[in-house]
Parts: C-alpha cells; sequence; structure tokens
C-alpha cells in the first residue's frame, strides 16, 4: 500500500495526474494482473488472441523454455479439402494464446484418396538432434491403412515436413498419445485394435518408435499418461467414434506395468461430461503441481466449433476423479488452479 501511495504522488508529481487520473491507471494494471491470473472455462468457446476460436482439436502441447506449444488439428471451415492441417499456439500462460500458424499443410502423402484422414498430432522435441518431430494418425477415410505419419521441423512454430509413415513395431495404430516423463523420454500411446493399448519408447532421434514399454489388453483410445507423485496414470476413452462414453483410468508403478484394472473418472452416466481425453498436461509450480485433464467435445457435423474440456484434476495415492466441470483460474508460476465460485 505504501508503494502504490508512492507510486502515485510521483505521478501525480511528474505527469501532473489527479487522484481520479492514479486510480484509472490502477483499475486498468488490476485488471491486466486478474487476467494474467488465467480463467479458463470448460467447453466455452475459446478464442486466440485475434479472437478467431482456437482451432487444435485431438492436440498436444509442449513446454520449450517459457512457452507452451500447443499443436492439433485445423478443422476451421473454407480449408482447401485436398490438404490437411496441423496448426499450432503458443503461450506463456496456458490460457492467452497466439495462433502461430497451420504449420504443417499436406496433400495426401501416401495416396490415400478422398476423404484420407490425418489426426490427433502430437510434437515432441529432441535435444540432441534439435528438430522438432510430429507424429499424427494417418489413415485413408476407412480407417484401413492405421499408419502414424512423422513431420521434422527446425524451429516449434514450423513448417513441418512430411518425412514418412509406418506401423509403429509393425502393429495398427489410430488414435495415437503423447507422453514425456519427468526424465525427458519420450513415449507414444497407440490404440492398436487387435491387440490394445501401446505405451512404447521411441528411438533415440524420435524417429523410430523402438519398443513397447506396456501392452495392456484394453482398446482405449485418446490414450494419455502422467507421472504424479510415484505412480503411473493412464487414461483413455472406449472406442464410441465422435459419440462420447465414459473414459477410464489405470494406474502401474512402473510403465512396464503391471497395470490396475480400468476405473471410471467420472461418473458413467456424464460420459466424461460429453469430452474424450487426448492429453494429461503435468503443472509442476513453485506452490504445487496440477495435472490437468485435455478433452475434446466432438461436434461431428461442426467441428470447427468442436470444443475443449480443461479441468484439473483430483489426483494422487493411485486415485483419479475428473470433478463437475466449472470455470477455474491457473497460475503456471505458482501450479495452482483454483476452481471458480459459478458453476458453468
Ligand atoms: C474417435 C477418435 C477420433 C476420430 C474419430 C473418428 O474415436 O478418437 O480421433 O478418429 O473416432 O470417428
Amino acid at each position: 500500500m505504501i508503494k502504490i501511495e508512492k507510486l502515485a504522488g510521483y505521478m501525480r508529481e511528474k505527469y501532473r495526474f489527479g487522484w481520479m487520473g492514479c486510480i484509472c491507471i490502477f483499475s486498468v494494471c488490476f485488471q491486466v494482473q486478474a487476467q494474467k491470473a488465467g480463467i479458463i472455462h470448460p467447453g466455452a468457446a475459446w478464442p486466440d488472441q485475434k479472437g478467431n476460436p482456437i482451432q487444435a482439436h485431438g492436440g498436444g502441447i509442449i513446454k520449450i523454455g517459457k512457452n507452451y506449444y500447443w499443436y492439433g488439428e485445423e478443422r476451421r471451415q473454407g480449408l482447401d479439402s485436398n490438404y490437411r492441417y496441423v496448426s499450432c499456439y503458443s503461450s506463456a500462460d496456458l490460457v492467452n494464446w497466439k495462433f502461430e500458424g497451420d504449420v504443417l499443410q499436406l496433400s495426401d502423402p501416401e495416396n490415400l484418396g478422398r476423404h484420407w484422414v490425418l489426426e490427433r498430432p502430437k510434437v515432441f522435441y529432441n535435444r540432441q538432434t534439435k528438430k522438432y518431430v510430429m507424429y499424427f494418425h494417418l489413415d485413408d477415410a476407412r480407417y484401413k491403412l492405421a499408419r502414424v505419419g512423422i513431420a521434422v521441423s527446425n524451429t516449434a512454430t514450423g513448417n513441418f515436413k512430411y518425412v514418412k509413415s509406418f506401423r509403429p513395431l509393425g502393429h495398427e495404430s489410430r488414435d495415437i498419445g503423447q507422453f514425456i516423463d519427468d526424465d525427458g523420454a519420450a513415449y507414444l500411446v497407440f490404440e492398436d485394435r487387435p491387440n490394445g493399448f501401446h505405451i512404447a519408447k521411441l528411438s533415440a532421434d524420435y524417429m523410430d518408435v523402438e519398443r513397447d514399454m506396456s501392452l495392456i489388453p484394453q482398446h482405449m483410445e485418446g490414450g494419455a499418461i502422467v507421472h504424479y507423485k510415484g505412480l503411473y496414470y493412464a487414461i483413455g476413452s472406449a472406442l464410441t467414434g465422435w459419440n462420447p462414453n465414459p473414459n477410464k483410468y489405470a494406474i502401474a508403478k512402473k510403465l512396464e506395468g503391471p497395470w490396475s484394472p480400468f476405473e471410471d473418472i467420472a461418473p458413467p452416466a456424464v460420459k466424461t461430461y460429453g469430452a474424450q481425453s487426448t492429453m494429461l498436461l503435468k503443472i509442476t509450480g513453485s506452490k504445487t503441481t496440477t495435472v490437468l485433464f485435455m478433452g475434446d467435445q466432438w461436434k461431428p457435423k461442426a467441428q470447427w466449433d468442436s470444443r475443449y474440456l480443461w479441468m484439473p484434476l483430483e489426483i494422487g495415492n493411485g486415485k483419479l476423479w475428473l470433478p463437475e466441470p466449472r470455470s477455474f483460474s491457473l497460475n503456471v508460476k505458482t501450479g495452482e488452479a483454483v476452481l471458480q465460485k459459478d458453476r458453468e
């Protein structure tokens, strides 16, 4: 308070501001400060810094230095239907996002025909090669190819260049997820229809999938993993296409397992509040660690308007629970997420 009085005095003297002028300026500062705390409204339209709806569906987030990069499926209206696009947004606070452009623009790379599919892009940064390596689900219209595609860039914001596609470890792969452990090791999660849920380590240059850590004989899409207080938590959704279902989680002490049976992350009747998992994001701050559930609320007939359901999870001691969505503030410096009083 003393500091504010001194500052106001200084401003009055130097710039001849009246008290009202000082009050106005301070209230603007406080508003900016309030925005800095940053409120996320799960399931609401989420504009980027230019006011356009964020298009980063089935996405994944990495942190490079102080910045977060969110990559996802670009689904805005009016795109050239010959291409598939991956968008990139950057943010320092996970709330205010700057559109960095469509960092991958790809025409049918494997002669897959009309309505070919590029979904769930995930970008890994390789510290040795200094390359950004993007994995995505690549398929034909009938989802029979079941491969991953890889594209590479020298910078986080592209452009990414297509390199190749393959079936990881020779297995079918549709939905993919990414997991980077606390030791920096990078893993691809992939859904293999005949066999189950793979958690597989990437090769040293990330250009290949090297070996299975676990193959859980459970059919789960939208796979995601977080390492929290000595336990691994894996989540995923059932196979119901664009329609929501009760997502589930399992735990293990090691990535190799053994994994517990899968349990509900929310009351089954609410079908994950209309969302499908895409990532678990751990925010380790100076005061606490928050784990965010990131999910997509798909609108198959209006994909450009599909929404994001992000919520801080209740997690610990082998239990994980997605509370009923409501707005929350997020402070990436302290790691704190505070639920707001009014429910959405
Ligand atoms: C979902 C999957 C999406 C997309 C969709 C197509 O289950 O998670 O990424 O493939 O099916 O129906």
